[in-house]
């Protein structure tokens, strides 16, 4: 039998577990996935051996996110996510992703019928599901090793997707400053702002989706060149202390766009897959990433990112890459609440 990892105790080994068993751990573990504003814009149904995993399109950002671009790259996180844990369990996913065009929602379905062990390094990535966090802030000034970029650009190449990183001082500047040129952007609208703010929680909020003050600087912390964060608090001075103690700027660390060849619901679903595996994988050498898709969120200056910096492939997330020490803290809704046995929406779908 199969030796169970030590996340998945308090379930009966795989030969004896149930589907639906299987099913409750791995959509358990799914819901940790990273997405945009912490929106969780997903939902599991099952049915024997298979989860159909959904996109939740009541929580979209209209306004930010109209072609439902990021919540298909969060639903592809899940995804991958899913398919990790079933690893974890000793089970081979079988996975179909968009597999019925008249049900666009329809994000994928995963099914289980073979066993093999868990690599090594599938129990690695899957000890950091729950673990992994945002970061928001700079780096210390430390150099990552050349070996772990090889590995993640290898990693998203599996999922379909290509992990550029965006070498020299000027082009680095030069894609910071896009950056900033969004967020000012996004400041001065108020479309976005309201939406913006619909995602944030207040301190002391017992919310279990949107983006907690735990999980970002009270004041933002410079670093060089400057990329700067969401503006969550917008002016209400919420958040985690200063996370550079006095430091004037911090390390941005290494800067990478995620790209894919194609620019179809079915490659944003990839970009998902890949942005987890180099997510989990970071985390399990230590290190951490900053996301930043403001620029990505105004056609104009995604287009400008695409000529300039990604080749003529499609930008679909920026990445910071480097070590920290202060880690910070999400919400997820309860697992139960967005898994339904009936093929119809569980009641936790849907905004709260
Ligand atoms: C498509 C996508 C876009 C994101 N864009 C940003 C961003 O622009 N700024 C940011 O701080 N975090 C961004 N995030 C990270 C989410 O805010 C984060 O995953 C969510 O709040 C859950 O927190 P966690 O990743 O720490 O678990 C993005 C995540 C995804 C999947």
């Amino acid at each position: 039998m199969n030796t169970l990892p030590s996340s998945a105790e308090g379930l009966p080994g795989p030969e004896q577990a149930t589907a639906e068993e299987v099913a409750a751990s791995v959509v358990a573990a799914a819901v940790w996935a990273p997405s945009v504003h912490n929106t969780q814009p997903w939902w599991f149904s099952t049915r024997g051996q298979e989860i159909s995993l959904y996109a939740d399109a009541s929580r979209q950002l209209m306004v930010a996110d109209p072609g439902g671009r990021e919540m298909m790259i969060s639903c592809g996180a899940a995804l991958f996510t899913a398919r990790l844990a079933l690893r974890s369990l000793g089970y081979i996913p079988d996975a179909c992703v968009l597999p019925d065009p008249a049900q666009r929602l329809l994000v994928a379905r995963v099914s289980w019928q073979r066993r093999a062990d868990p690599a090594e390094y599938e129990r690695q990535l899957f000890r950091w599901v729950r673990q992994r966090r945002t970061h928001r802030g700079g780096f210390a000034p430390l150099p990552l090793a050349p070996e772990l970029l090889t590995v993640l650009q290898h990693g998203a190449e599996q999922d379909g997707a290509l992990l550029r990183v965006i070498a020299g001082e000027g082009r680095r500047a030069a894609l910071a400053a896009v950056v900033e040129t969004a967020e000012r952007a996004m400041r001065l609208n108020a479309a976005y702002v309201q939406e913006l703010t619909r995602w944030v929680s207040t301190p002391g909020s017992t919310r279990a989706d949107g983006v907690p003050d735990t999980a970002y600087p009270a004041r933002p912390e410079r670093t060089d060149p400057y990329f700067p964060g969401r503006d969550f608090a917008h002016g209400r001075g919420w958040g985690l202390p200063s996370f550079s103690f006095g430091v004037a700027s911090r390390s941005a660390g290494v800067v990478c766009l995620l790209t894919t060849a194609g620019d179809r619901p079915k490659d944003w679903v990839n970009a998902g897959q890949a942005l987890q595996r180099v997510l989990l994988t970071s985390a399990t050498c230590g290190v951490a990433a900053a996301l930043h898709s403001q620029p990505l969120e105004l056609p104009w200056l995604r287009e400008y990112i695409c000529a300039h910096w990604s080749n003529g492939t499609y930008p679909q997330l920026l990445l910071r890459l480097g070590t920290v020490v202060q880690a910070t803290a999400s919400v997820r809704r309860p697992p139960a609440s967005v898994l339904s046995s009936s093929g119809r929406e569980p009641p936790g779908a849907g905004h709260e």
